[in-house]
């Protein structure tokens, strides 16, 4: 093992959000266009390429491993990567495995990523009215992600709801939400909007700022704030009246980045040390020039010594264009 890896500002890196594929059976509308062109397969890493990658990291002490895309479960042959990874889980190198997911593909996965070690998932879904969740994923099947989620916690997954608060769409639908997350015993968190990809007017419209959300549903509902921790961005609330639990992901308003410990590769193996700003580095190269580890391994303490204190988001009609460029499915968030 290696020395821990901290960046500039004292913030120790122990989250890595790897995505495993841009592509995705969806292409929700913040995320993606309705076209989009994917990358020719021999940019992508290996299946073997991208253990290496993770297991690199692992040993620098990340503790926190998310697999993204895209969509992750639509990558051929992904439950070999998992089970491979799920190794620095019995070594105990590793504190957390798990994906986040769009759920389509879950009902044939979850009893296989319960044998690999996986607890619990996270599933995006931003509406329960079928035709705006047409609308918002361009044509996914509700009840086809519903069945996912249903079988995941029959297997004995903890599952958390993602929702993107979007103005317009589906701001009167976050009571039904809580209700039906909570019923269930699933978390639910609600994101704030990004701007990346090229900003569509929709965009700026539909941006909801989540403390105008929170104060809200603070009217209907006890919110207590709690210190229950994930690693991830979110701050929780528990919600008395059904005893479960409310994230908010408030990168616009409400600045997170003082606590950053996270940062994301590509399928093709480039680094991002920010969400929300362009600089990256190729770990692929490294990667592919040596067998041995330490030119990869060198590569990535060079990236954490360049992670950006935070990110460049801004949602403001004047500022034209997004700051960052790509798309969220580049990232997987
Ligand atoms: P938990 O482990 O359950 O806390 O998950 P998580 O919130 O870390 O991951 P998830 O994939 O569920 O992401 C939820 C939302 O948080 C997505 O919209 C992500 O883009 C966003 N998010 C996660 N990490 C960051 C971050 O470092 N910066 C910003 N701006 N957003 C983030
Ligand atoms: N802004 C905020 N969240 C987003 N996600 C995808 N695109 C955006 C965006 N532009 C969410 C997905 C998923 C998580 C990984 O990121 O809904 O739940
Ligand atoms: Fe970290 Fe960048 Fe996210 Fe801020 S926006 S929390 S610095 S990845």
């Amino acid at each position: 093992r290696t020395a821990p890896l901290v960046d500039p500002f004292g913030r120790a890196v122990t989250y890595l959000r790897v995505s495993v594929t841009d592509r995705c059976d969806f292409r929700c509308v913040y995320c993606m266009a309705e076209d989009m062109t994917f990358l020719p397969k021999r940019d992508v890493l290996s299946l073997e390429e991208l253990d290496r990658l993770c297991s690199a990291f692992i040993a620098q002490g990340v503790r926190k491993l998310r697999l993204t895309g895209g969509e992750p479960l639509v990558r051929k042959n992904i439950m070999s990567l998992i089970r491979s990874i799920s190794r620095h889980l019995d070594s105990g190198d590793l504190e957390e495995l798990t994906l986040t997911t769009n759920g389509s593909q879950l009902a044939r996965h979850a009893a296989e990523l319960v044998a690999c070690g996986v607890r619990r998932v996270n599933v995006s879904v931003d509406t329960l009215d079928p035709v705006k969740f047409k609308a918002i994923t361009r044509w996914g099947d509700l009840a086809k992600v519903q069945e996912g989620i249903r079988a995941a916690q029959a297997a004995g997954l903890k599952v958390k709801i993602n929702a993107v608060a979007l103005k317009g769409v589906n701001e009167h639908e976050f009571d039904d939400m809580i209700r039906w997350a909570h019923g269930d015993g699933m978390d639910l968190t609600l994101i704030e909007t990004m701007p990346l990809g090229e900003i569509e007017p929709d965009r700026v419209d539909q941006y909801l700022p989540l403390a105008e959300v929170r104060q809200r549903l603070g009217e209907r509902w006890s919110l207590v704030d709690i210190p229950y921790k994930t690693g991830g961005p979110a701050r929780y609330v528990e919600i008395r009246e059904t005893g479960g639990r409310l994230g908010f992901i408030t990168p616009l308003t409400h600045n997170f980045c003082e606590s950053c410990n996270r940062v994301r590769v590509t399928c093709t193996g480039t680094l991002y040390m920010c969400l929300g700003q362009e600089d990256a580095a190729d770990l692929r190269t490294a990667l592919r020039a040596s067998e041995s580890d330490g030119p990869l391994q060198a590569a990535i303490v060079e990236a954490i010594s360049r992670k950006p204190k935070g990110h460049d988001f801004i949602i403001d009609r004047r500022a034209g264009r997004p700051a960052v460029s790509r798309h969220m499915s580049v990232t997987g968030g």
